[in-house]
């Protein structure tokens, strides 16, 4: 294999284009790969009749993106996007751009989410995942760990983790992560963002990375670009959304445990508790009962 240094070296010259942000992130814009991609796209068979929580059109997707450029990560979440969606449906987002700030520790959140200083940005993003069936996490491997942006992301999501106040509607969604790096194991990078998604709730979670050997999109390698396109048309035919995903014992486990805590009044704030309450999920209710 080329050496890592060299290969960015050869890379340099591509890489302003594909560095380049676009002015307008939730515009789909044509790529080579998108344009080979969607005449490839193979719809799930129930693609246009989606049933569930009075569900009747297309699947609705949430990507978002931990970097700010339309690199490797961004066209595997792209490429993932287009063959179960309609342009249309798919919502971008992009880190740092769209959440420029990192956690304060201020706390503020565990009592009122909307007292967090970031409110507004985080609730644009919120609300994007609140109305997607899929969510599509991508992210580059920088130092073996997902970038800073989107790790800042998930730090600002932590009073979403079911051990404060779990959004009830994650429980109900499936998730992708998506990860390139140039040669390492993608694994790493993937896990804190995995970790985040089962610890909001969300029950079903599938990863897939990729080392690809290149600084930019316009550097992989054209049977790299097959692998991909093959893995993620076998992905895409396993996420069609005309059910709720099964709720594993995993995320039943960590719930029950949770719900004991707040049951036995281990708070970490009033407001907590009166959460669990007002849910019903200190009595029978579940959440993923009302997805
Ligand atoms: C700050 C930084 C750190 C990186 N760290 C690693 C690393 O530890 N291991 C690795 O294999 N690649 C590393 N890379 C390379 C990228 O992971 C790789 O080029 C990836 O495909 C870029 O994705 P993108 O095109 O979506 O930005 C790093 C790149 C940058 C900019």
């Amino acid at each position: 294999m080329m050496p890592v240094a060299t290969m960015l070296s050869n890379c340099n010259a591509h890489a302003t284009d594909d560095h380049l942000r676009e002015n307008s992130h939730r515009t789909a814009v044509p790529y080579g790969l998108v344009q080979i991609s969607k005449r490839m796209r193979h719809p799930p068979p129930d693609w246009d009749v989606m049933h569930w929580a009075g569900r009747t059109q297309g699947m609705r997707i949430a990507v978002v993106n931990g970097q700010d450029h339309r690199g490797s990560s961004y066209h595997m979440g792209r490429i993932l996007a287009d063959k179960l969606a309609a342009d249309e449906d798919i919502t971008e987002l992009f880190l740092p751009h769209d959440l420029p700030h990192f956690c304060r520790g201020c706390y503020t959140c565990l009592e009122d989410e909307t007292r967090c200083p970031y409110w507004d940005e985080k609730k644009t993003i919120l609300d994007a995942m609140e109305e997607a069936d899929l969510l599509i996490f991508t992210s580059p491997n920088y130092c073996l760990a997902p970038s800073g942006a989107m790790k800042s992301f998930l730090d600002m999501m932590f009073d979403y983790w079911v051990v404060h106040r779990p959004k009830g509607w994650m429980f109900g969604k499936r998730a992708v992560v998506l990860c390139t790096s140039a040669g390492a194991s993608c694994r790493k990078a993937m896990r804190p963002i995995r970790d985040s998604l089962f610890f909001w709730g969300v029950p079903y979670i599938r990863t897939y990375g990729l080392a690809v050997q290149a600084a930019g999109w316009n550097n992989v390698s054209a049977r790299k670009k097959e692998e991909i396109e093959r893995t993620l048309t076998r992905l895409a035919s396993k996420l069609s959304c005309d059910r709720p995903p099964r709720i594993g014992i995993g995320t039943r486990l960590v719930f029950s445990v949770m719900r004991g805590m707040h049951a036995a009044g281990k708070d970490s704030s009033p407001a907590e508790g009166r959460y669990w309450e007002e849910q019903g999920w200190l009595g029978k209710g579940r959440p993923w009962k009302t997805v």
